[in-house]
C-alpha cells in the first residue's frame, strides 16, 4: 500500500481535553486559557458536535467564533484537534432531509426476524445514516469549509474526525440498495455463489431476485454475517468519505477519530488502516467490585490492542474522565493516585497523550454531570483539578519516551469476522457473549507475570511472534489453516481452545471433523462432539504423569467442553469427570519444531496461570521485570535513547518492587536514582530509564 499517512510528529506528550467554550460566555474563555495552563495542557479538542453553531442554517456558516477559539489557543501556545461534526446533525437538517436519520429494526426473537422500527425522531447523536447521499454531501462541505478555513492555522495540530463513530445499522432504503451492491461485489454478481454461501437451500430460502434479499431474516445466519460486515465497511466507507476534502486540502495534517475498546459492530483492524493516527477513548469502570488488578489488566490489553492495530505505531488516548463519569449505575469517584495511574498506563502501553472529556463540567442537559478538569465551582482549587495539573507535569517530564515502542514474543488473536460469526451461529453460538470474557482470561496470565503481549487477528502478519493464543477460533479466513501451520512448522506455538475451526468465512461448517480445512493434522486431535455445561456444573482436568509441560494437578472446566480424540497429539490433561472422565482435555501436537496446543474445554483461571507460566518458561518467554508483586505491572518502550520501564502499582496498598540486581535507573518521574528495589505508594507508578 502506497504511503498515504500522514505524520504526527510530537515533541511532548499531548495533554488536553474536549472543549466547547461555544457552551459558554465569551468572557468565561480567558479564565479557561489561565486553567488550561494550570493543569499543564497543551491540546484541546474543538468542535465536536458543533454542526449547530458553524452552520445555523442551510448553507449559512458561522466560522467567527472558531475563528477566535482557534487564534486563542495559538496564542496560549496550544495545539488544536480539530473536529468535524458529523457526530450529531442539527435539527434544521434532519427536519428538511429526514432520510438523514436511522431506520431502526428490533430483534424477534431467535431464529426470528427483525421488525422495523421506522425512523428515529432527530435528537441524540451518533444516530445519522452512514450511507444517505445527502448526509454525506452536507459533512463533505462542512468539512472542506473547516479545511479550506484552517488549513494553515497555527492551532491545527490533527483532525479529530465525528466522534465515536459507533453502531452505523440502519435499514432505510439507501442502506439496503448499498447493502446489495456490497453482496455483489463480495459475490461476483452470482446469487448461485451467494445461495450456496448462506446454505438457503435449507428451509427454502433461495434467492432468485437480489432485490428480494434484506437482513431481516435472522435464520440465515450467513447473511447476518454479511449484513455485521456491510455494517461496519460503510462506517468506514462513510469515513472515507468525511475526510476526502480533509485529505485533499490538508494532506500532512493526520486525522483520527476515537475507537472504543473492542467495540462490538467495528472491525477496528480495518479502520485503523484509513486512519494515521490510532485514537480511542478509555473510561475504566475502577474501584469496582471485581478490584483494581482485574480492570488494570483489561484495560491494558484494550490499550494493546489499539498500540498493535498499525503495526505497534504509537496512539493517543483522546478521552478518559477526570473524576466520575455520568452514565454508570454507579460512577465512582477516583481514589487519589488511581487518575495518575491510569494516565501513565495509557502511556506505558503506547500512547502519546492523555486527553480528556471533558474540560469544563456542563451546566444543563446529558453529561452535566460528567467529570471535567473544571467543575462547576469553576476554579483550580479542586482534588481533580489538582490531579490533572498532577499527570500534566508528569507528562512533561516523559518527552524522553515519545517515539519509542514496544515489543511482545506473545499475540492474542482476537478477529472480528470470527467473533461475529459466532455471534450469529446459532447452538455454538449462543455463548457469544463470553467471547470477550474468554479473551480477557487468557491474557491474564501474562499481565499478571508482566508478559507483553499484541493483539493480532486471523489475517495478521504473525512472523515476530513465539507465541500465538486464539481462543474459540471458530471462523477461519481463506488460507488461515494454511498459515497456521507454516507458523508452527516454522517453530511457533500456537494455542487455540473449544470451538476452533468450525466453518469458513461464510459459517459454512468444515467437512470431515474439526478442527477443520486441514487443522485437525496441525493440532493432531478430532474434536468429535461439545458439551455444555450449567452454571452449576463443572467437570474437572487432570494433567497426566510426566507431560512434558511438566504441570500437575486438578483444575476445573465448566460451561463448554470439547470431547476430543488424540490423533497423534500428546495428552497433557484429561477430563475427571462425567462419561467423557479420562478423555483428552489438554493436548500438545509437535510440528517441525513448533507446538500446536489445543485447549478443550472453559478452564479455571488457575489452570490457565499454570499452563501459560509453565508454556512461556519453556518457550523461554521472559517477563519484562521478574518477581513483581502480584499487581504490579511493568511494561517497556524503547527508542535511540534508551529503554523506559513503567512500573505500576495497581493494588490498593504499597508495595515494594524487586528490581535487576546490579542495575541502576533513573525515575523520570522524580529524578530520583534507584536500584535494588522501588517502593511503589498505592497506585504508585515509577518511569524507570
Ligand atoms: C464518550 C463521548 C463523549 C462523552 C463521553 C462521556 O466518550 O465521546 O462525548 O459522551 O463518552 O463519558
Ligand atoms: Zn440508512
Amino acid at each position: 500500500m502506497a504511503n498515504k499517512h500522514a505524520e504526527l510528529k510530537l515533541s511532548k506528550m499531548l495533554h488536553g481535553a474536549d472543549y466547547n467554550p461555544e457552551q459558554w460566555p465569551e468572557d468565561t474563555w480567558p479564565t479557561d486559557m489561565e486553567l488550561f495552563a494550570k493543569a499543564h495542557c497543551n491540546v484541546a479538542s474543538v468542535g465536536v458536535f458543533s454542526w449547530a453553531k458553524l452552520e445555523p442554517e442551510e448553507g449559512r456558516f458561522e466560522f467567527d467564533w472558531l475563528d477566535r477559539v482557534m487564534d486563542m489557543l495559538a496564542d496560549n501556545g496550544m495545539r488544536a484537534l480539530l473536529a468535524t461534526p458529523s457526530g450529531a446533525k442539527p435539527n434544521w437538517m434532519a427536519h428538511k432531509y429526514p432520510e438523514i436519520r436511522k431506520v431502526m429494526a428490533k430483534e424477534l426473537g431467535y431464529f426470528g426476524s427483525r421488525q422495523n422500527l421506522g425512523r428515529e425522531p432527530q435528537g441524540i447523536r451518533h444516530n445519522h445514516c452512514r450511507t444517505s447521499p445527502v448526509y454525506r454531501e452536507k459533512t463533505q462541505i462542512i468539512n472542506r469549509k473547516l479545511a479550506e478555513r484552517y488549513k494553515d492555522h497555527p492551532a491545527l495540530l490533527m483532525w479529530h474526525v465525528s466522534n465515536e463513530s459507533d453502531g452505523g445499522e440502519c435499514y432505510c432504503d439507501f442502506c439496503l440498495a448499498a447493502f446489495r451492491d456490497w453482496l455483489r461485489d463480495r459475490y461476483d454478481n452470482d446469487l448461485d455463489k451467494l445461495n450456496h454461501a448462506w446454505w438457503t437451500t435449507f428451509w427454502g430460502h433461495v434467492f432468485t431476485d437480489w432485490d428480494h434479499i434484506a437482513p431481516v431474516d435472522l435464520s440465515i445466519r450467513g447473511m447476518e454475517l454479511d449484513w455485521r460486515r456491510f455494517i461496519s465497511d460503510q462506517v468506514i466507507d462513510f469515513f472515507k468519505s468525511e475526510i476526502e476534502p480533509l485529505r485533499e486540502i490538508t494532506p500532512n495534517v493526520p486525522v483520527t477519530t476515537n475507537f472504543m475498546s473492542f467495540f462490538p459492530t467495528l472491525d477496528y483492524f480495518k479502520f485503523a488502516s484509513e486512519v494515521d493516527v490510532v485514537s480511542w477513548d478509555c473510561y475504566p469502570d475502577w474501584h469496582a467490585p471485581e478490584g483494581n488488578i482485574h480492570i488494570g489488566q483489561q484495560v491494558a490489553l484494550d490499550h494493546d490492542l489499539f498500540r498493535s492495530l498499525r503495526g505497534g505505531q504509537p496512539f493517543l488516548l483522546m478521552e478518559s474522565a477526570p473524576g466520575a463519569v455520568q452514565w454508570r449505575a454507579v460512577n465512582k469517584l477516583d481514589k487519589p493516585g488511581m487518575h495518575r495511574l491510569a494516565g501513565l498506563q495509557a502511556v506505558a502501553h503506547g500512547s502519546e497523550s492523555v486527553q480528556y472529556f471533558q474540560f469544563r463540567k456542563g451546566r444543563g442537559s446529558a453529561e452535566q454531570f460528567h467529570g471535567a478538569i473544571v467543575d462547576h465551582v469553576g476554579t483550580s482549587e479542586t482534588r481533580v483539578f489538582k490531579s490533572v495539573a498532577d499527570l500534566g507535569e508528569c507528562l512533561e517530564k516523559l518527552a524522553p519516551v515519545i517515539g519509542s515502542r514496544s515489543s511482545a514474543d506473545v499475540a492474542i488473536m482476537h478477529d472480528w469476522d470470527s467473533r461475529w460469526s459466532l455471534e450469529y451461529a446459532g447452538g455454538l453460538g449462543r455463548k457469544f457473549k463470553e467471547f470477550m470474557d474468554v479473551i480477557y482470561a487468557h491474557h491474564r496470565p501474562f499481565w499478571l507475570g508482566n508478559i507483553a503481549t499484541d493483539i493480532v487477528n486471523g489475517e495478521s502478519d504473525w512472523g515476530k511472534y513465539k507465541l500465538i493464543i486464539a481462543p474459540m477460533m471458530a471462523m477461519l479466513h481463506p488460507g488461515q489453516a494454511e498459515r497456521i501451520k507454516k507458523f508452527v512448522s516454522e517453530g511457533g506455538s500456537f494455542v487455540t481452545t473449544y470451538l476452533s475451526g468450525i466453518y469458513n468465512e461464510s459459517t459454512l461448517t468444515f467437512l470431515g471433523g474439526f478442527p477443520g480445512d486441514g487443522l485437525r493434522e496441525v493440532f493432531g486431535i478430532w474434536n468429535e462432539e461439545i458439551d455444555a455445561l450449567h452454571p452449576s456444573e463443572t467437570n474437572s482436568i487432570c494433567f497426566e504423569q510426566g507431560n512434558s509441560l511438566g504441570l500437575a494437578g486438578k483444575y476445573s472446566a465448566s460451561k463448554l467442553c470439547g470431547l476430543i480424540h488424540a490423533e497423534g497429539a500428546e495428552v497433557l490433561a484429561t477430563y475427571g469427570d462425567d462419561f467423557y472422565a479420562g478423555q483428552p482435555a489438554v493436548t500438545c501436537n509437535s510440528l517441525g519444531d513448533g507446538k500446536a496446543v489445543y485447549i478443550a474445554s472453559n478452564n479455571d483461571a488457575d489452570f490457565l496461570a499454570g499452563f501459560y507460566g509453565a508454556l512461556a518458561s519453556q518457550l523461554a518467554i521472559a517477563p519484562t521485570l521478574s518477581d513483581m508483586p502480584e499487581g504490579v505491572s511493568v511494561t517497556k518502550r524503547s527508542n535511540g535513547s534508551g529503554d523506559f520501564y513503567f512500573v505500576m502499582n495497581f493494588n490498593d496498598s504499597p508495595q515494594v518492587a524487586p528490581l535487576p540486581e546490579g542495575q541502576s535507573y533513573v525515575d523520570l518521574l522524580t529524578g530520583q536514582a534507584v536500584a535494588d528495589k522501588l517502593e511503589l505508594t498505592t497506585y504508585g507508578v515509577a518511569v524507570l530509564k
